[in-house]
């Protein structure tokens, strides 16, 4: 494709900063349900925009299997017609375009037909002759749960799948690579995900999984890192003796959006908690990894759930809110009955010592007043008010440093100051770093970056086994209370409201409050006497 073959990044490890060069191998991506939403949405505007910054390397193909399209070139114009609509960067670039689409194929087929695959496989027996891809492979799997299994053996079957353990074990120096991409969801609980973990791990080895949590991918998902661990002024109050409470907050103002009968078996703490919200927690409160290598950090977000105490059934009914909106019922594909819950808050709390004592709230919903996703580390009050007056020493709020991560992107700290004048009045005000002022470069999407570590192999953005699981393991024993327990309320909400009145009921116990979800403007907060917040505890 002419375009560069390595991207060079800074990979730090303890005491030293190396430069490693990350290659991006030639490869061929071969897309399952590559005419599906997944692929038209985000799939290839990811690849468009990853060709458009020059990263593509050369011997990069892309087979896209599905059934749709009646033959390539149908194929191609649906793609062209949906990146031009989804694609971050618009207008789309008719050069660029062209380039890629003379390296997108199309294998007509059902990929529960044996047939498909023997097709599959002299299409990518040609690539690596014609197009240099090298024999390395990368599946996508933009297709539902059910039919991983039955794809893994197509691919096993017709010699297109090996563990790489079996590989090197029969003396192979330097295989081409066979990895596999899977979208969540990873199971519907604890049991149902070791099952398919299981079936995958008769196919391949954990090396060749890269399990796609798409906020991983994100920039500002990444950046909890940074901030904590390229700055020195953040970590040494990282913990219970400075933190009060952390909220981890994903609002959305979209319902259903079509996807009625895919959310009414799945709800917002399967959707939403156990994988994007238990992962940002997991960044944001695990240990210092002892390098950036994949697998360290890796190991300490799986440490740092297994330090989460579990809900017991018996506690559900006071640690968490389940909520439906108004309407809900009448969407459409949604069972009249339902209890699906689109609104959940939970606290959890971390059995370590740097977090015992320190409630993680956490909350998602649809259908709220804005859309935020956020992490609001809020720390302790001032131990005691110098200013003698109590309508000063009433107002004096908590410093919350918060990390915005969608959208207008960046970091936020707010402290108190002297309002300007002769008497001694505060307010709280922020200092406010955005991504958009700071960098003049639109961050890439996630799925840019995570096709392009893929193929790089690295698996640092990717869920693992032992976190997927765990994840679970805090969220199955709520799904069973509330499955076995119908004396555990359903609260309901407005559509366009801040959520259940029963969720700030959950933080009142412990003499908190949710940041409220809309917040009017970013200017310094309401002045004396009327200023409303936390009072001082
Ligand atoms: C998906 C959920 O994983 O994440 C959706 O299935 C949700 O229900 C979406 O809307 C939110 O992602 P983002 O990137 O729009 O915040």
């Amino acid at each position: 494709m002419g375009i560069s073959t390595t991207v060079i990044e800074t990979e730090t490890v303890p005491g030293e900063a190396i430069q490693k060069e990350r290659t991006v191998k030639p490869c061929a991506l071969v897309i399952f349900g590559a005419t599906g939403d997944l692929a038209k949405r985000k799939l290839l505007p990811a690849l468009y925009n990853i060709a458009k910054e020059g990263w593509l390397p050369e011997g990069f193909e892309v087979v896209g299997v599905g059934r749709s399209a009646a033959d390539e070139q149908a194929f191609r114009k649906v793609h062209q017609e949906a990146t031009a609509k989804f694609s971050r960067t618009k207008p789309v670039d008719a050069k660029t375009w062209e380039q890629l689409s003379e390296h997108i194929h199309y294998v007509l087929g059902d990929h529960t037909t044996p047939d498909t695959y023997k097709r599959l496989l002299e299409k990518l027996d040609s690539l690596d002759r014609e197009r240099g891809t090298q024999g390395n492979r990368i599946f996508f799997f933009s297709t539902p749960p059910s039919s991983f299994e039955g794809i893994l053996s197509g691919l096993k079957e017709n010699g297109l799948l090996k563990k790489s353990s079996e590989r090197r074990a029969a003396g192979e120096a330097n295989p081409p690579f066979a990895r596999v991409m899977i979208e969540k969801p990873f199971g519907s609980d604890l049991p149902s995900a070791r099952r398919l973990n299981n079936m995958a791990a008769d196919f391949v080895d954990e090396d060749q999984l890269y399990r796609i949590d798409h906020y991983l991918g994100k920039e500002t998902v990444q950046n909890i890192l940074v901030l904590r661990f390229a700055n020195s002024l953040f970590e040494p109050l990282w913990n219970r003796n400075h933190v009060d409470h952390v909220q981890i907050t994903a609002a959305e103002e979209l319902g259903m959006e079509g996807r009625g009968k895919f959310y009414d078996e799945t709800g917002a703490l399967r959707d939403v908690i156990q994988n994007h919200l238990l992962e940002i927690l997991a960044l944001a409160a695990m240990e210092p990894p002892v390098s950036f290598k994949a697998d360290e950090i890796r190991n300490q977000k799986a440490q740092l759930l297994r330090s989460v105490r579990p809900i017991h059934p018996s506690e559900v009914a006071t640690e968490v809110v389940r909520a439906q909106y108004e309407g809900f019922l009448d969407e459409p594909n949604i069972a009249k009955d339902s209890k699906t819950p689109t609104y959940v808050a939970c606290r959890f709390m971390i059995d370590n010592w740097r977090w015992h004592g320190v409630p993680f709230y956490v909350r998602a919903g649809k259908k709220l007043n804005k859309r935020v996703t956020e992490v609001a580390i809020h720390f302790r009050r001032v131990p005691l008010c110098l200013f003698g007056r109590d309508e000063v020493c009433q107002r004096l709020e908590q410093n919350v440093l918060t990390l915005r991560i969608q959208p207008d992107e960046g970091i936020e700290f707010s402290f108190m100051a002297k309002q300007p004048g002769d008497d001694l009045f505060v307010s709280t005000v922020k200092m406010d770093f955005s991504y958009a002022r700071a960098f003049d470069r639109q961050p890439p999407e996630a799925y840019e970056r995570l096709i392009l570590d893929c193929m790089r192999g690295d698996q640092t953005l990717f869920a693992r086994r032992d976190g997927v699981e765990e994840a679970w393991s805090l969220c199955t024993p709520i799904l069973d209370a509330w499955r076995d327990d119908d004396s555990i309320p359903l609260h309901s909400y407005a559509p366009g409201s801040a959520g259940p009145k029963a969720a700030d009921e959950l933080l009142h116990a412990t003499k908190h409050h949710w940041r409220p979800l809309d917040t009017p403007d970013k200017s310094p907060n309401s002045v004396l006497p009327n200023a409303s917040g936390p009072k001082q505890g």
